[in-house]
């Protein structure tokens, strides 16, 4: 079944894990959005990989994995990428990289970077360009692989729109980028990726039509959504459904099953509201033991407790069939753990979402607390072996969010992971 991995909180919510492990299943692992600001983590042969533009797919030889146009692309990290994950030994599967993909640019980034020291925008973004380059391509300024590999194409179509950002650049005080400082760097950039290039609408549809299983890979999550996410705390691309069709160019009907991702507390990276955040002893332990520093930039992630009225929330708006908890047994050493049924907003309570901030930050958390089950899961491999009051707090979840959990994640590697059948 044609199948999204959908993170639902603010991303790192263990997509890199889910889709390496389900990722033997299909036969084609799509990218459809987001760039190298994602950073999925993968463990592969006992040796820990961090995934920004390669599908999670790549370990798997028989695997396509294909990075559709609705990603933006910096192509001299892509090669980069590659390289690495060869010079490492490991034999990558097939990828593809589409030729409509928007390019990540330098100046994109110096921008990025320029915008979050100004007044105008504190998103705490991950600097690399991503915002600028969305911009571009609603700006209708956009410069694609095609034109990178074609290099008369690309210096008529670089020149002006590098004067265009050296004017905004300037005009904040910052050093202008020269076309000549990385022309050359990007041109055997496109060289070594032309062999990869493919019109990846026309495969996609051909792949489709000849019924090959399809998994979809989100990057960051429903939260950080340029639409749905807590704007303008948010990303500049769509994780959820709609930006899969979008930018991938497949139907709607190349979906049938959304797996919603989340883990078993929250943890956001950058600036925007956060209600259930924890600044406090239990929030330090819980980034302690779920070694929650940033997989792109090593910042420490902000954590709090499980946030059910943004989960259903997310559950809702991305039509999510089953979820998958990750992350579980970061919750072994607890007596108790809370989650979050409603937000008390000046003595009214309340237990719909919204992502607007100014509702976000007057809203005050009224959690259940449930018991823990104080002891290590890690090497749990079936259902029936899970605590008692580890499937007691599964199914308070299922039950407030509606939808079943599918999966248990209690470690990194792919074979801890908890299958749940329902009876
Ligand atoms: P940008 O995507 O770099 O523009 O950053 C915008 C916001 O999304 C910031 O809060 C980032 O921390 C956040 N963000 C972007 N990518 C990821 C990710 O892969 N995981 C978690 N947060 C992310």
């Amino acid at each position: 079944m044609n199948s999204l991995v959908i993170g639902l909180q603010w991303g790192d919510e263990g997509k890199g894990k889910v889709i390496d492990y389900l990722a033997g299943d299909f036969q084609v692992v799509i990218r459809y959005q987001g760039g190298h600001n994602a950073g999925h983590t993968v463990y592969h042969q006992g040796r820990k990989f961090v995934l920004h533009l390669l599908p999670s797919g790549i370990f798997y030889p028989a695997t396509l994995s294909v990075i559709a146009h609705g990603v933006v692309v910096n192509p001299v990290h892509l090669v980069n990428e590659i390289r690495q994950a060869q010079e490492e030994g490991i034999t990558l599967g097939r990828l593809v990289l589409s030729e409509a993909a928007p390019l990540i640019l330098p100046f994109h980034q110096r921008l990025d970077v320029i915008f979050e020291q100004s007044r105008y925008q504190r998103i705490g973004t991950t600097q690399r360009g991503i915002g600028p380059a969305y911009e571009d391509l609603t700006g209708r300024r956009a410069i694609f692989i095609r034109d990178l590999i074609d290099p008369g194409r690309f210096r008529r179509k670089l020149e002006p729109l590098s004067d265009y950002y050296n004017v905004l650049i300037r005009a904040f005080g910052g050093e202008p980028v020269a076309i000549e400082s990385y022309l050359n760097e990007y041109l055997a950039a496109g060289k070594q990726l032309q062999p990869l290039v493919a019109d990846t609408v026309t495969l996609l549809n051909q792949l489709l039509a000849q019924e090959r299983s399809m998994l979809f890979e989100g990057a960051q999550g429903t939260l950080l959504d340029i639409s749905l996410g807590t704007y303008p705390y948010v990303t500049s691309s769509h994780p959820t459904p709609g930006g899969l069709f979008c930018g991938t160019g497949l139907p709607p009907k190349a979906l049938q099953r959304v797996i919603g991702i989340f883990k078993a507390y929250t943890t956001r990276v950058g600036e925007g509201p956060f209600p259930t955040e924890l600044n406090d002893a239990t929030g330090e332990r819980l980034r302690q033991s779920g070694g929650e520093f940033g997989a792109t930039t090593g910042r420490p992630r902000r954590v709090g407790w499980l946030d059910l009225v943004a989960l259903r929330h997310a559950v809702m708006v991305n039509g999510v069939d089953e979820l998958f908890i990750t992350k579980i047994d970061v919750l072994d050493d607890l007596d108790e753990i809370q989650v979050a049924v409603a937000y008390d907003i000046n003595g009214q309570l309340s237990d719909s979402f919204s992502p607007d901030p100014e509702f976000l930050d007057k809203v005050r958390p009224v959690y259940q607390r449930l018991p823990g089950w104080n002891c290590k899961i890690d090497a749990i491999k079936k259902q029936k072996d899970l605590p008692a009051k580890t499937r007691e707090y599964l199914r308070f979840i299922e039950k407030f969010v509606g939808v079943p959990i599918g999966h248990v994640s209690l470690g990194t590697r792919r074979d801890q992971t908890v299958r749940l059948i329902k009876k």
